[in-house]
């Protein structure tokens, strides 16, 4: 019983942040598209950016490095790391 619990312990630490980080990506980018549509296409119709552009992007926008009205306040409410996964997400995905 103690070699099960020790297992299932085992399991849970090497699979759960690779399984929280890629749910918890997709479940960001379902609050971006309910303003920006699927895979950003309003905001880049003829360019394609980087993950790391627009990473960039929205950390400037949660540090209040750009001026604006609604993304300052929406970035606030994620890690560093939150916005990096979505922004991995979002310009990794197929189009
Ligand atoms: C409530 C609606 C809303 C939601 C939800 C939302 N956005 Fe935005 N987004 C805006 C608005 C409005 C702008 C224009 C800038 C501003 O005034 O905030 C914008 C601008 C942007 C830009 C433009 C950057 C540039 O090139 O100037 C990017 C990138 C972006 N949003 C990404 C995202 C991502 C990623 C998410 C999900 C985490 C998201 N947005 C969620 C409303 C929203």
């Amino acid at each position: 019983m103690k070699n099960f619990f020790t297992l299932v312990a085992v399991i849970i630490t090497f699979h759960s942040p690779f399984l929280t980080a890629d749910v918890s990506a997709k479940i960001i980018a379902y609050n971006c598209y309910s303003c920006h549509g699927e895979q950003l296409t309003i905001l880049y119709p003829s360019e394609k950016i980087s993950k790391v552009q627009l990473t960039k992007i929205l950390l400037d926008f949660k540090y209040d490095r750009k001026e604006v009205t609604i993304m300052n306040r929406i970035s606030k409410g994620y890690s560093d790391n939150e916005l990096e996964s979505v922004a991995t997400f979002l310009t990794t995905m197929e189009n």
